[in-house]
């Protein structure tokens, strides 16, 4: 397989020499035979910060650099659920350039420990509610950025590059290894993202390809993709690391969005038990979200056996052992039984 290798040359000077990207689709036998149809797994954890953050981190602050946004030696400033901290730790510390990363305090340990493992300055903030609300990561980051000498604030829920990392990048390539046969995406979301970019490119393909959400119960993408409107804020969401907002970013395009489904964090903690005890994997909180959503959905998503569903699974199980894989043994029904 060929790999993206990417570098900024800035001043006649290689500033980086990194694979992202290109990771691998794998099909899910098991699933496949469980659900009776095609289904394949975007395996993102591949990427060398082990996520598909790596992705918009890079877009973001390659804009940043060449555009001289950011000096030699400055500070990059985000607010993240912890992989696009990650993310951009290593591609600074790759750099010359120092990271400081606002998380909100729901963030998982192992995330924090690889973030501070990176050189990242972390700060654990209440929530993350976006830009207007004081406490919450975004108003504190964007608030450091604008008092700080030399730092710049990526802002992921705002860029543009984080649509465009997935259009150009995850968009294609799963164009090119499902060889133009993908019929399905199921997505989490978070920033947005991803499904933005995925579902932009895949859609300009082909119309007909479905492009679906995922996000926690009471989040806000659901009412919003339904009716327009930004459902009055109630009732905090589940709260399933890297996905489901309580406000609409910039990053998030409904025009290619077809359906959002909710699903619970319970459920999710329950199948990723599951799956594991199947298949051996350790998947991502997220992830487990999607293979939660597919069981809850099944019948109204009415998939047939040619369809060519594509679930994307941005990072691995091993930043959340204590969050889904320490606790009590699942308590539902086995949902994989059959088989
Ligand atoms: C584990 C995980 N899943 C899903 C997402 C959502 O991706 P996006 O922000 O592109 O919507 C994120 C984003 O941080 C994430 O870290």
């Amino acid at each position: 397989m060929r790999f993206y290798y990417r570098t900024i040359n800035v001043r006649g000077r290689d500033l980086i020499n990194t694979a992202i990207g290109n990771t691998p689709l794998r099909k899910c036998n098991f699933l496949s035979a469980s659900y009776n149809s095609q289904i394949y797994i975007k395996d993102e954890s591949h990427n060398p910060g082990k996520s598909s953050k790596d992705r918009a981190a890079w877009f973001m602050m390659e804009d940043a650099i060449r555009n001289e946004k950011i000096k030699p030696g400055g500070t990059f400033v985000e607010a993240s659920s912890g992989n696009t901290g990650i993310s951009i730790a290593i591609l600074a510390r790759k750099m010359g350039y120092r990271a400081k990363i606002f998380v909100s305090k729901t963030c998982s340990q192992e995330k924090l420990r690889i973030l501070e493992s990176y050189g990242a300055e972390v700060e654990l903030c209440d929530n993350s509610r976006g830009m207007h609300i004081f406490n919450s990561t975004q108003y504190l980051a964007q608030a450091y950025a604008a008092n700080t000498e030399n730092a710049y604030f990526t802002n992921q829920y705002y860029n543009s590059a984080n649509i465009k990392a997935h259009y150009k990048t995850t968009g294609p390539e799963l164009w090119q290894q499902s060889e133009q046969a993908v019929t399905h995406m199921l997505i989490g979301v978070g920033t947005g993202g991803s499904i933005s970019g995925i579902g932009r490119f895949l859609k300009e393909q082909n119309r007909q390809i479905k492009i679906w959400g995922v996000e926690p119960v009471r989040s806000v993408y659901q009412g919003f993709v339904e009716t327009g409107m930004v459902p009055e804020f109630q009732e905090l969401h589940d709260a399933i690391e890297g996905i489901g907002r309580t406000f609409i970013p910039g990053a998030f395009d409904p025009q290619v969005v077809d359906r959002i489904f909710q699903v619970d964090a319970e459920e999710s903690k329950d199948i990723a038990k599951q799956y594991y005890a199947q298949t051996n994997q350790l998947i991502g909180y997220s992830s487990a979200a999607v293979l939660a959503c597919l069981e809850k959905y099944k019948e109204e998503m009415n998939l047939k056996e040619e369809d060519q569903l594509i679930l994307f699974f941005p990072d691995h199980g091993d930043r959340y052992i204590q969050k889904l894989y320490k606790e009590k043994k699942s308590q539902s029904s086995k949902i994989y039984n059959s088989l």
